[in-house]
């Protein structure tokens, strides 16, 4: 197994409009329903770029479990979920203006019953892992149950650090050897576990020797990707580089003529974890090269995990 994704399924309700919707406002739009949750798309790019992949959750016994199964099924992704009784499947209500850009509200339903519980049946799955990935969708105490057995096993670690306002600790981000978060993300890391405050907006202007200090504050183990949209990604490591030259540096993004920026996040978490698993001794630097060629693919089209390309590392 190259790439095991632990994390949310979720069925996104999606409204296409001019703009975003101000509050008290009602807007003429077009809907499409899909499938979608940062962990499913992120297993699904993962698989469509190549690399085997497991993706493990909880759904409901409903129409979005159904759902689930039958593109995991399609797309040879090894599904491994635990089935809620009694909660539905999560659901995310998804709203796209005319740039591509979005608002999300989610239903964690299923997804907030996936215990460290279920995980510690999976330790033969972890073993046979070469990067596991995870996002903060899924309960705290169950994404750092599957990081620890993830450094147990030997595999490589991704944190993708997403939503924003998600619950974190200092002992979670210390079990990834790599995390990815997105400008809001890492503003909001920085505030909640340094000293040190910068916005949002100011971080993709910000320099590089600012953003490598505080990088090596946050994370001071291990590397932070922070995806910067259409202004590409910015790497910074500690002690290990990965095979990469510099101890921090940019790239650019790849030019996209952009539909939808929904799973634009997934699509290079996916992407990037997938080249990293199936050609290990190559730099980090040409595989998040890969996953920003692949991010910008993905953009190109309309929703989450039906968005993703079949497009892997040469
Ligand atoms: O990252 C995009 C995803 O966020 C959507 O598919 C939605 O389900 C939410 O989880």
């Amino acid at each position: 197994m190259h790439v095991v994704v632990v994390g949310s399924f979720n069925l996104d309700h999606v409204w296409q409009a001019d703009t975003l919707p101000a509050p008290g406002a009602t807007l003429a739009g077009r809907y499409h329903t899909g499938p979608g949750g940062k962990g499913f798309n992120q297993a699904i790019a993962a698989c469509r770029a190549g690399a085997e992949t497991a993706f493990f959750c909880a759904l409901g016994d409903d129409a979005g479990a159904r759902i689930a199964s039958h593109l995991a099924k399609i797309d040879g992704l090894r599904l491994i979920a635990h089935l809620s009784a009694n909660t539905p499947t999560g659901s995310a209500g998804i709203f796209v203006d005319r740039q591509g850009r979005n608002s999300i509200v989610i239903g964690a339903g299923a997804n907030a019953e996936l215990t460290p519980a279920h995980l510690a049946a999976q330790d033969t799955l972890f073993r046979l892992a070469k990067v596991v990935l995870v996002q903060l969708e899924t309960r705290i105490d169950t994404v750092h149950k599957a990081l620890a057995m993830a450094r147990d096993a030997g595999a490589r670690t991704v944190l993708n650090p997403a939503p924003a306002n998600a619950e974190s600790s200092a002992e979670l981000l210390a079990l990834a050897d790599v995390i990815t978060p997105n400008e809001t993300e890492f503003a909001a890391l920085i505030a909640r576990h340094t000293a040190l405050q910068i916005p949002a907006e100011a971080v993709a202007s910000a320099s590089d020797a600012v953003l490598h200090s505080h990088c090596r504050t946050l994370h001071p183990g291990g590397s932070v990707v922070i995806t910067l949209g259409s202004a590409g990604c910015f790497v910074s490591h500690g002690e290990n580089r990965h095979g990469d030259s510099h101890s921090h540096y940019r790239l650019p993004a790849c030019p996209a003529k952009v539909v939808d920026t929904t799973g634009a996040g997934d699509a290079f978490n996916g992407a990037f974890c997938a080249a990293w698993a199936q050609h290990p001794c190559r730099a980090l630097a040409e595989h998040l090269t890969f996953a920003s060629r692949y991010a910008a693919r993905a953009c190109e089209r309309e929703g989450a995990a039906l968005a993703m390309p079949q497009l892997a590392p040469a």
